[in-house]
Parts: C-alpha cells; structure tokens; sequence
C-alpha cells in the first residue's frame, strides 16, 4: 500500500479506550459491507467492481474514447453529482493546471448539465462554435433534469454543426441497461453505450463507464486507476488488523471525533488540482452519511490559498472542525527560487530551495497551528499524483465511507433528502404530474 494514514495529530482529542470501545463497531461494519448484509446492500457493486469491470470493457471503453477523441478538440461531459464529479475530480488532478490553454495530445473536457446557468450554457455553446467536440452523456436514472436539459440544447448544437449522422459519430452516452429516458434516446438514435451496473449508485460509479470513458478520452490510463483501486481492496480487505487497515482507523477516529461534537470534517489539500477530488469527497460522504438528522458535514479547502481566508476561523472560530489533509510527498516537476543579488524581497533565505519543498514546511507549520488551536488533524499521504494513487484513494475513500456511515447507523447508499427540491421544482415549472 502505498497511502499512508496518520491520526498522530488527533490524539489529543480521543482517549486510548474511546478508540478500543469502538474498533470492534469499525470491524463488525467492515464485514457488512463486504458480505452484503448491511442496508441498502443492493448498491455494494462498488466493492469488487475493480476487479469485475473485464478486459473486453476496458478495451471497448479505449476504443471509443480514442475514436471520439481524434475527432474533437474538445469533449463535454455531461452530467451531475455522481455522474460528473469522479471523473472531474481524477482529470483534473492530473492535466496540467492550465490545460485549456496548453495543447495537447488530447482533447480539453469541459462539463454541462451539472447546473442551471443559462450564462454558462451560451458560453459553452460559444466555445463550441469554434472547436471540433464531441459529447459524452451520462445519467443513470436518464432523467435527472439538469444533465437532460444541457443535452437537448447540445444534441441540438451538434446536429446542426455535423448534421444528424455526423453527430452520432459524436455523442455516447452512459446510463441503466434498459430503462429511463436517456436509454430510450440512445437506442432511438444508434448512440454507442454504455451500461452503469445496477448495483453500483451514482457516487460510487467513478470506477465504471462513468469516470472510465472521460478519463481514458481525457487521455489518461484507465487501467492504472483500476489497478491502483485493486491493490487497495487487499489492503483493507476484512482479514488486515485494525493496526494495518487505514479504513477501519479512519473510520473510527472520525466517529469518535464526531461523537465529541465535531460535526465539520474539512479535507485539505496544499495541491490546487485536487480542488475537485475534495468535491467528489464532499458529494460522497455528504450524499453517504447526511441523513436521519446525523452525519459529518464534509468541507474543503486548498492551502495555502484558503488560509488566507477560512484560515482565521479554522485557527480561532467555533471548535466544531477536524481537519483530513491529503498530503503529496513528491511534485512532478522542479521549480527553484533563484538567486537575486539584491534581495529586495527579502527571500534569499530561501535561495535555492524548492517550491514543493516551501509547500511541504507550510503543510507542516499550518498542522502544528490547527493542533495548537484544538483542531485535531488526520493525514492522508500519497506518494505523488498519478492514476495509480488516484485509484487507491478512491477505493480507501469509498470504503471508508460505507464502514462510516454503517458505524453512524444510516443507509450509506440511498439519497432520499435530494428528492426534495425536484419536488417542488416540477411542481413550480408544472411539470405534468408533479
Ligand atoms: O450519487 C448519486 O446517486 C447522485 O449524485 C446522482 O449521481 C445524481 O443525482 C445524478 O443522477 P443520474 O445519474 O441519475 O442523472
């Protein structure tokens, strides 16, 4: 395993017999997610889908993203909560940081359906003037209204720009085998596609089509991320010990820190490209555990940009946080500070040095600063930014959830409370029925 957790930082906070008290709920709900004996036990496809998803699909899903790919400078993925942020969150890590701007071998992803912006669509449909695209549609139920109003306005787009037969070479969408609307269009229409399992929801789906596709077409190796994922199923398998198994310490310790009255968990990273991993954390541990008036509020921030601003109420404000901080030991690349014989700025102190290593001391001083302010601070530490990384900590962040939200007693895989605002928004636009 190449992850490393470290509760070292929030010991403070938790007594020796609070952790042994609950070891054994970690371990009992460990065992009802692999054995398929907990609620909502219908939705744990997830669990062994590094392994399940077969040679013939992984080959299937590179042919279609390097055939779409060659034709389009850009890709617009569509879709919301579970059916985008996966995908975002590993491309985003690993494109360079100023991707639009920088060409490549492959095409830039943009994203559509995930909000309601007439500004942002125009926008987009602007862009897509321009550059050669192609579109990737995903939904599972096929009829979440945000992904299926963006998709219309862009089916639209595209038959106008390629004509009909040319947008099919176009368009692939990834949705239930067999029902739904999105489905129905697909097959009306000869649209290559793909299937989302059953068994796996929305927010566990990275690992399926769903991130797979726009991964792989974002130019990316999809089987590293599924090797990264598979080796970390060994590792937290139900036969590693407490001592060895970073899900079932994680997992505790939160409970603990939550039980203390520490309702916020704010993930942290000193890397801006992990801005969208921390929102897949946020959609998945919020969707997993926030309901029966229970649960951890996921939060995130990037340092050091964000101390500059929630820094001051993280340090002093309501003692309500924990802090998760996902620490990368190694850059990619180097970038040194420079000589400058007249230190006008006053840095030649730090002549030479690197910026990673600066980063690394910052991390470093700002943990000894949130400990000394009573914020207990967990750590999760990667060896670089990959897709082989990327991959474990998908699977130890999906895991932990699942044994979390079991030691919370809640449904970790059902989202009733998002019904709530489509209610009242059919209801308000009239749509029939509602
Ligand atoms: O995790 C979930 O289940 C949700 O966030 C869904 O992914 C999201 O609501 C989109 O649903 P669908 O894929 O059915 O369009």
């Amino acid at each position: 395993m190449n992850i490393r957790f470290n509760n070292q930082d929030a010991l403070f906070a938790v007594e020796n017999q609070q952790i042994e008290n609950l070891k054994p709920q970690a371990e009992a709900a460990l065992q009802t997610a692999l054995n398929k004996t907990g609620r909502g036990n219908d939705f744990l496809g997830w669990v062994t889908l590094p392994n399940d998803v077969s040679e013939a699909e992984i080959a299937n899903i590179e042919q279609c993203a390097a055939r779409m790919a060659a034709l389009s400078e850009v890709v617009v993925v569509v879709g919301i909560g579970g059916s985008y942020l996966g995908a975002r969150a590993v491309i985003e890590a690993l494109q360079n940081a100023f991707a639009p701007y920088v060409k490549g071998k492959f095409p830039h992803i943009l994203y559509a359906g995930n909000n309601i912006s007439e500004d942002y669509l125009h926008d987009l449909l602007g862009v897509l003037d321009n550059d050669d695209y192609s579109v990737v549609v995903i939904s599972k139920s096929g009829t979440t209204t945000e992904p299926a109003l963006a998709f219309r306005i862009l089916k639209q787009h595209c038959e106008q720009k390629y004509g009909v037969e040319g947008a099919k070479q176009r368009i692939a969408a990834i949705t239930d085998k067999a029902r739904g609307a999105l489905k129905t269009l697909a097959d009306k229409e000869g649209y290559p596609t793909f299937v989302i399992p059953d068994d796996v929801g929305g927010r566990y789906s990275v690992l399926t089509p769903v991130g797979l596709l726009p991964i792989a077409m974002a130019g990316f190796n999809i089987r590293q991320l599924l090797q990264g994922a598979k080796d970390m199923q060994k590792f937290v398998a139900e036969n590693v010990k407490y001592d060895q198994n970073p899900v079932l310490q994680y997992a505790t310790i939160r409970n603990i820190l939550y039980q203390k009255g520490l309702k916020v968990e704010l993930l942290t990273s000193f890397e801006p490209q992990l801005f969208y991993f921390i929102e897949w954390f946020k959609q998945l541990f919020g969707e997993s555990e926030g309901k029966e008036h229970k649960g951890i509020f996921p939060a995130g921030a990037i340092f050091s940009t964000d101390l500059h601003s929630l820094g001051q109420y993280i340090q002093e404000g309501t003692r309500q946080i924990f802090e998760t901080v996902l620490a990368v030991e190694n850059a990619h690349h180097r970038v040194a500070i420079p000589d400058d014989a007249e230190n006008l700025d006053n840095l030649n102190y730090l002549q030479h040095r690197t910026i990673h290593e600066i980063n690394q001391i910052a991390r470093k001083g700002t943990c000894l600063a949130h400990v000394d302010g009573q914020v207990p601070n967990l750590c999760i530490t990667v060896p670089e930014i990959n897709e082989y990384h990327l991959g474990e900590l998908i699977y130890f962040f999906e895991m932990s959830c699942a044994v979390s939200g079991y030691m919370l007693d809640v449904n970790p895989f059902d989202q009733p409370g998002v019904e709530a605002y489509k209610k009242n928004m059919f209801r308000l636009l009239g749509k029939p029925g509602a």
